[in-house]
């Protein structure tokens, strides 16, 4: 029996490709990827690498590259449905053909039902003798009974079993316990003991209010770590998670205000900023952003104001970057301690200020736009003359990227206001530095799409492309599209029009993929492909975007396709009207 799709969607889900692949290769973070010595091929120098974002990897030194469940085939020289199989035990899912279809479900209900009851208990704790420690915590930070209840505050003590024999009293087994991630390993086999001891717990609700996982604060300084999460689980994925939606999908806000901590979160509803939510320590993802786009068009980031919170902050504007939300930056400012300026979260700001002065904040927030600008500024001296030209250098360059040219001309206004120079020179400029780029993109991608006929051939001799231009530019269209789903909406090509057999089947997959309502993502694609194929595949999505938007790359594929396709139907035409001729 195939393994039906909605399984592996759900696998792939489940199964984080960074987590999977670090159990084998010690993976470091460079840039949006990770990096580690290709367990396929002998080297000395990282050239393997793992796209969290993407959930696939690749190796540039050997070529090889697939998503999740090619990974485990390869290295554990598996069949892709024992590949499936591994993964899936590993996750705690049935497979689909021991009943799997009804168990899945049976099993989702088991441990929402047992997470419900968890975090019950934890809360009733709070409240008893034994959660005093927490509770007298929560005073500390300033968090009122009210709010704890609004949330679902609770707290596990610190005990190996305590929640183990409360559950199991309900009638939960140890290994339900194991699958929900309340409960760990032992070393004993069949020993199981609480995860969580010793915390401060906040349950992680989605969208409908169910107990999806829970996060975990310490209690005592040193307490390593200070926050742990529920790991993946047959009902949590932390990409897809944000703590608080269950409360801000209801604000009458109108936005949603994206902060990094939990805590962040809670005081701010506290002091009725009720549209507040948090990444649980990932960066923003592009599910997160889906599910927020559900309730508001308009996102406020609201990141600590550190470098660790700058950074996010601009991951954030890159992921939000051409998507529907109107996007603002709400800049905590420095607190002044003795002279010297301490780096400050939401939370501290609140407790500081009180929230009349967030909400001033928050009326004064610009766009990402402005926030780049502003933290240009920053960088220089600009009562400098070197200062100011090196600001407006740096200001082009960031300018020159906006593709309207409206937008272009108010920001170059603004950024020569801010250095004191004159708009027009600097509109100038900015018109320039882009004219110089886009000739520069121009010709390093015809480069590169021009390489010899040879090099853009797949390796896979059983893949190779008949028609190297009409191949080229049909990957272009499974690149853009995987880049940007929304796409394929405005996509007018036909299956038939494709000349290569797997590019068509690639494609007739994401077809029928939205037709049911599945994701369209990589991951989805690599599921049912060979290795050869998944390689190739891997290769198509590594390669660079044609200069310019998604949109304008897509137009220029497609009118490829079609153009070589008619060359085909035209000769297959001519060839029939011959044949007649002759007949006749
Ligand atoms: P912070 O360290 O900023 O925590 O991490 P916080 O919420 O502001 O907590 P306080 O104010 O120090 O008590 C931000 C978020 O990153 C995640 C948590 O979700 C946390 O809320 N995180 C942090 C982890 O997942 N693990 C950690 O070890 C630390
Ligand atoms: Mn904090």
């Amino acid at each position: 029996m195939p393994i039906p799709d909605s399984f592996l969607d759900a696998l792939t889900e489940r199964c984080d490709i960074v987590e999977v692949v670090s159990r084998y290769v010690s993976l470091t973070k460079k840039g949006g990827n990770l990096f580690g010595l290709c367990p396929f091929h002998n080297e000395k120098t990282p050239s393997f690498s793992v796209s969290p974002d993407k959930q696939f990897y690749h190796c540039f030194g050997c070529g090889k590259g697939g998503g999740v469940v090619s990974f485990i085939m390869e290295i554990e020289n598996l069949s892709f449905p024992e590949a499936v199989r591994f993964l899936a035990e590993r996750a705690g899912m049935p497979l689909p053909e021991e009943g799997g279809d009804e168990e899945l479900p049976r099993l989702r209900k088991r441990l929402l039902a047992l997470n419900k009851e968890a975090a019950r208990w934890f809360h009733a704790l709070l409240w008893s003798p034994a959660g005093e420690k927490a509770a007298a915590y929560l005073e500390r930070r300033q968090i009122r009974k009210k709010t704890a209840v609004n949330f679902g505050l609770g707290f596990a003590p610190d005990s190996w079993d305590g929640l183990l024999r409360a559950m199991e009293e309900k009638g939960y087994s140890a290994s339900e316990l194991l699958s929900a991630g309340l409960a760990a390993k032992g070393k004993k086999p069949g020993s199981a003991y609480d995860k969580f001891r010793n915390r401060l717990m906040f349950p992680v609700l989605d969208v409908r209010g169910e107990v999806v996982g829970f996060s975990g604060r310490a209690l005592e300084e040193g307490q390593e770590p200070k926050y742990l999460n529920s790991p993946e689980t047959v009902v949590f994925s932390k990409r897809r998670s944000l703590f608080g939606i269950n409360l801000a999908k209801n604000s009458k806000r109108g936005s949603i205000l994206l902060v990094e901590g939990n805590i962040d979160v809670v005081t701010l509803h506290q002091a009725g900023f009720d549209n507040a939510v948090a990444a649980m320590g990932t960066a923003l993802t592009t599910e997160q952003t889906r599910l927020i786009s559900r309730y508001a068009k308009e996102i406020v980031l609201c990141y600590d104001n550190d470098p660790a919170g700058k950074k996010a902050t601009e991951r954030a504007l890159d992921i939000l970057r051409d998507s529907e939300f109107t996007v603002r930056v709400l800049k905590l400012p420095d607190r002044m301690v003795d002279g010297k300026a301490v780096k400050i979260d939401a939370d501290d700001f609140i407790k500081l200020h009180g929230p009349d002065a967030f909400e001033q904040l928050l009326k004064g927030s610009g766009g990402g736009m402005d926030y780049r600008l502003m933290e240009l500024c920053g960088r220089f001296d600009l009562s400098t003359d070197e200062g100011r030209v090196e600001y407006l250098r740096a200001a082009c360059e960031l300018i020159a990227a906006l593709p309207s040219p409206v937008e272009r001309e108010v920001w170059s206004r603004r950024a020569a206001e801010g250095a004191g120079v004159s708009a027009e020179a600097m509109i100038r400029e900015t018109e320039q530095v882009r004219k110089k780029r886009s000739r520069s993109a121009k010709q390093q991608y015809e480069r590169s799409s021009v390489r010899p006929a040879a090099q853009a051939q797949p390796q896979a001799r059983s893949l190779r492309y008949e028609n190297i231009v009409s191949a080229r530019a049909e990957e272009g269209v499974i690149r853009t599209v995987l880049r940007s789903p929304d796409l394929l909406e405005s996509c007018p090509l036909e299956p038939e029009e494709f000349s290569s057999p797997f590019l068509r089947s690639l494609f007739e997959t994401l077809l029928r993929r939205r037709r049911e309502g599945l994701s369209l993502s990589a991951a989805a694609l690599l599921s049912g492909l060979s290795e050869e194929e998944s390689t190739l595949l891997a290769q198509i999505l590594q390669a660079e975007d044609a200069p310019g938007s998604g949109e304008d790359a897509l137009a220029d594929c497609v009118r490829v396709v079609h153009s070589e396709y008619v060359k085909r139907s035209g000769d297959l035409r001519a060839i029939a009207e011959l044949m007649k001729n002759k007949r006749g």
